[in-house]
């Protein structure tokens, strides 16, 4: 009897001392396993008189009480203890400045788009902007392509449902049609964003960009058309002089349409842009059809104006030496490293557009 008290003080001291958990449940189980001090205790009951036993079994309740208190205390102890320092050494200063600091870069893309919108903006074109996911309507039936219209085909368009009224824009152009839906004459803006056309080869994606302009207003005609497009081509490629010619063609929105190619020659293995007597086709323009301005509820006797299509991701490859358009959409960390531009050098026409 006196010698389980005494047993129950050494513990008591043991536990007040120990600081490792592994250490605690071992005393635990010196104590109350199978064999334990205290369960063996227990055990001897069987073999005193009555009276003892019940004296016995209360002091013995007592001390496995004091016991597991003591134990489960220490052990709430140590694990508050450790989840206290683990905090204190995860702790992060996040206001220190970073040590690695390396900066991302801009994709020719949005480079491009950029330097276009700059340009376009100095003389008087607002920016507006349309959904990939576009209608049937404003994709083609607004912009004079009727169904089984022969200039449908060509498009390669991706439908989105069975019925053929989704689709994802296969040009710019549906933003014409919600730009003056929404709004009143005069119209000067322009449209960049994504487009869309089942065809992949080295100068085709099935993801592309273009910008659409279009300028609507009293007394609009094709010498507007020119001066702009030669005001734009010669900023773009930072030339004083350009070679432009304006090639008949056939959209079905305009009329009349042109395709317009830039002049340019290959010198030392580069491409010169506005010299020589190649000819590279860049964009597809003309004066807004008369059926697209009724479509859109524009008095085409009041009100006319000229629109056109760039293909951004080819003027970007021509403007800054790349010869693969595939490259554009590899997301290749490398690439964008060696063709991404400074994210803090916003283009402007007046700092310089790509310096
Ligand atoms: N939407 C035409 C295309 O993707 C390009 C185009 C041509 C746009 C003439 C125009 C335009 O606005 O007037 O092929």
């Amino acid at each position: 009897m006196s010698d389980i008290k005494k047993i129950k003080d050494d513990y008591i001291n043991k536990l007040n001392t120990e600081n490792n958990i592994d250490k605690v449940n071992n005393i635990k189980s010196e104590l109350f396993g199978k064999n334990g001090i205290v369960s063996n205790e227990f055990k001897k009951l069987g073999s005193v008189s009555v009276e003892e036993r019940k004296k016995l079994a209360s002091v013995l309740n007592n001390i496995k009480d004091e016991l597991q208190n003591k134990i489960s205390i220490k052990i709430q102890e140590i694990e508050t203890k450790e989840i206290n320092l683990n905090l204190e050494k995860e702790k992060i200063d996040v206001t220190l400045p970073e040590r690695d600091f390396e900066i991302g870069k801009i994709h020719p893309v949005s480079q491009v788009i950029d330097e276009i919108s700059s340009i376009f903006s100095e003389i008087g074109f607002s920016v507006e902007e349309g959904p990939d996911v576009e209608n049937e309507y404003n994709n083609f039936t607004a912009l004079n392509t009727p169904d089984n219209h022969p200039a449908r085909d060509m498009h390669d368009t991706f439908y989105l449902d069975n019925n053929k009224e989704l689709l994802l824009r296969t040009h710019t152009s549906p933003v014409q049609v919600r730009t003056m839906l929404k709004g009143k004459p005069p119209f000067k803006i322009i449209a960049p964003g994504r487009t869309y056309r089942s065809d992949s080869d080295q100068t085709h994606a099935p993801m592309f960009h273009q910008v659409e302009g279009l300028h609507i207003d009293k007394n609009i005609h094709m010498g507007h058309l020119k001066g702009c497009l030669n005001y734009f081509i010669k900023e773009f490629f930072e030339v004083d002089k350009i070679k432009m010619r304006f090639r008949p063609s056939h959209f079905p929105f305009t009329e009349p349409s042109a395709e317009v190619d830039i002049g340019y020659e290959i010198k030392n293995g580069k491409i010169v842009i506005g010299e020589g007597d190649k000819w590279l086709e860049i964009l597809g323009c003309g004066m807004v059809h008369p059926s697209v301005l009724k479509n859109v509820k524009v008095n085409p006797s009041k009100y006319q104006g000229y629109a056109f299509g760039i293909g951004i991701d080819r003027l970007g490859m021509l403007k800054y030496g790349i010869n693969d358009l595939r490259a554009f959409f590899e997301t290749d960390y490398r690439w964008l490293s060696h063709f991404g531009f400074d994210p803090l050098d916003v283009p402007s026409n007046y700092r310089g557009l790509s310096r």
